[in-house]
């Protein structure tokens, strides 16, 4: 969603803010702006629609003089995608400019007030009543005027604010959406995101909820919301710069489906020591846990649909899924006796933080499983696993999920041992079998090369069923969501055995459907379903272990998948349905990386 970026130091601003806009442009957004303080003038240049307009009507920033300036991504909440309602929003005075990321839920009555002291809206956002909050409340002090403006908000924000009369100085502030600030020499930045900026510095400081931060080019001073100076740790980002660029792969998407097996590697090696599962800091009150539940978005949520099966059948402990967006007004059934396991990339989904927060407050331990380091998720739960998948940059998560369920099958096995319902040699064998999972990912990317071929037969579909029993119901959820994601199809999944209370109804001649067959202990019902849909006109693409001729004998076309334990098989055999996806949008000339309306981090309810 919105993203933001700043900059102070002896460089010209406007280059460096769009460089770095165009690594948010993953997040998702509709329009984009900047604005630069050049003596006691701010230069703003605004666009609806994409980066490249904004180079272009800027020269790529050449055309714009000044060394200090900030930048804004917008994904549209308040207000249309328009070159009025995009950041940065200006005073009236035009002494001050901000972009901001998150939401002001007291929007409106602030803009009431303001409205009735003189101050004149040019926009319809939630956003400019900031500006003019901070243009009332300033006397000539700028961090004054900058706090007692904050004082007044409600919601969530991560901003950044300039003003003409301190060319040279950045305010930026934090409440529950992400900013972190880099140090540079002779030059500090900020960013929603770490790849906006670590082309430029390692050096960064996590800004936390309440706090803001003055930066200068010599560097940054951290404060409270009172206003007191506080010490602040700097984190050095170690990951490769090129993990955060297309390398060579005409999409971020069909680069990150072919690094799963090495990120399953980077999430397994170091928690697999001498054939035992080693967490690290699981630091959770085991004699309390009676059950467990999982809530997540997206495709997060679909990883924990498919890690129920493998955390109930190891542990033998009662998991239950919740939608975060659901979970959140529930009032769910949730005290000190149960293990809330929450999945996110990003750490930063709103819905997810909200569903946390409400199952923190009813007791509950929280055990987060995150991507991305330093997170809000991270941060709020008692252990976190970090996934370390690398910087996921394609809106459709690919590798995010499948490390997700790597860490949930760790977990489970781990866990499994702990209470005594996994049998010693059932743990090893399938340690083993984990272990194997990295180069197994990479036979299910290496047997498929007909994939796009099989696109071009699939891609002009009105719909998709992806249909599936037990853990092949559970993939074929995210196999379906990939689908519609990326590619605009229509596509629902089914758990197979439920088609003919219904579903079955919309079958007809030339209707493409997804099976998948690989858990053997349902197969031959899955089979079944299969028969009764090719009966009624279906063409069936089967997704299945290579080898299996009755599968082979009854589908039109197939997708195939190496041999692994069902518990564990679900980031195997979402590969091929991965790769499916990306085909068939590639086929229908998507904008694959950012699909219309997506966004990576939902930073809004
Ligand atoms: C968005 C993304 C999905 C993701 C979901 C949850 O909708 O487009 O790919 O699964 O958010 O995000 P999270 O960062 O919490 O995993």
């Amino acid at each position: 969603m919105c993203g933001i970026v700043g900059y102070t130091g002896s460089q010209n601003a406007a280059p460096l803010l769009l460089e770095g806009l165009k690594k948010l442009e993953y997040r998702g957004y509709d329009s984009a702006g900047i604005a630069v303080v050049e003596g006691n003038t701010i230069h703003i240049r605004k666009v609806t629609g994409r980066i490249a307009n904004l180079c272009e009507k800027t020269g790529d920033g050449q055309g714009i003089p000044g060394t200090t300036g900030i930048g804004h991504t917008r994904w549209a909440t308040h207000g249309a995608p328009t070159d009025t309602n995009a950041h940065p929003h200006t005073s009236n005075d035009g002494r001050f400019a901000v972009v901001h990321n998150g939401i002001i839920e007291n929007y409106v009555e602030l803009r009431r007030e303001l409205t009735q002291k003189g101050y004149r809206f040019e926009s319809e956002t939630d956003t400019e009543v900031i500006v003019h909050l901070v243009e009332m409340y300033y006397g000539g002090d700028f961090k004054q005027a900058v706090m007692k403006a904050a004082n007044r908000l409600r919601g969530s924000y991560a901003l950044g604010i300039v003003c003409a009369n301190e060319p040279g100085r950045i305010f930026v502030m934090r409440e529950a959406s992400p900013l972190i600030v880099g140090l540079g020499i002779g030059e500090t930045y900020f960013a929603s995101d770490v790849t906006a900026m670590v082309a430029y510095t390692r050096n960064v400081i996590y800004l936390e909820d309440g706090e803001f931060a003055e930066l200068t080019p010599e560097g940054v001073q951290v404060y409270d919301c009172a206003g007191r100076e506080i010490p602040k740790p700097i984190s050095r980002i170690t990951w490769d710069i090129q993990a955060a660029e297309k390398g060579g792969y005409a999409h971020f998407m069909l680069k990150e489906i072919m690094e799963q097996p090495r990120a399953a590697k980077a999430t397994l090696a170091p928690r697999i020591q001498s054939g035992e599962v080693v967490l690290e800091n699981l630091t959770l009150d085991w004699g309390k846990i009676q059950k467990i539940m999982i809530t997540a978005c997206g495709s997060a949520y679909y990883a924990g649909c498919a890690g129920k099966y493998t955390i109930e059948k190891l542990c033998r402990i009662p998991v239950q899924l919740e939608l975060a967006s659901e979970l959140r007004y529930a009032d769910p059934l949730v005290d000190e006796h149960t293990l809330l396991i929450v999945l996110s990339q990003s750490g930063e989904t709103a819905d997810t933080i909200a569903a946390m927060k409400e199952c923190r407050n009813r007791g509950a331990q929280i055990l987060a499983i995150v991507n991305v380091v330093g997170s809000t998720i991270a941060k709020l739960a008692d252990c976190t696993l970090y996934t370390w998948a690398g910087p996921e940059i394609a809106v459709a998560t690919t590798k995010g999920y499948t490390t997700q369920l790597l860490v949930l099958y760790l977990f489970a096995l781990y866990a499994g041992k702990l209470r005594g319902t996994l049998k010693a040699d059932q743990y090893h064998r399938l340690v083993g079998e984990l272990r194997s999972l990295p180069r197994r990912m990479q036979l299910a990317l290496d047997m498929n090369p007909r994939i796009p071929k099989l696109a071009k037969k699939y891609h002009k579909a009105d719909s998709l069923f992806f249909i599936g029993r037990n853990t092949d119901y559970a993939v074929a959820l995210e196999g379906a969501l990939k689908m519609k994601e990326i590619s605009y199809i229509h596509a629902e999944s089914y758990a197979a055995g439920e088609l003919k209370h219904g579903t079955i109804a919309l079958i007809h001649e030339g209707q493409p459907v997804v099976a998948l067959c690989c858990n053997p202990a349902v197969m031959e019902k899955t089979l079944s379903n299969i028969v009764e849909v090719i009966a009624r006109g279906a063409e069936v693409l089967a997704v299945a272990e290579r080898g299996n001729q009755t599968v082979l004998s009854v589908a039109d076309d197939m997708l195939y998948v190496p041999r692994v334990d069902t518990l564990l098989s679900a980031c195997v055999e979402i590969i091929p349905l991965q790769l499916l996806a990306y085909y068939v949008a590639k086929e229908n000339g998507c904008d694959i990386d950012k699909p219309k309306n997506l966004a990576k981090s939902v930073t809004v309810e």
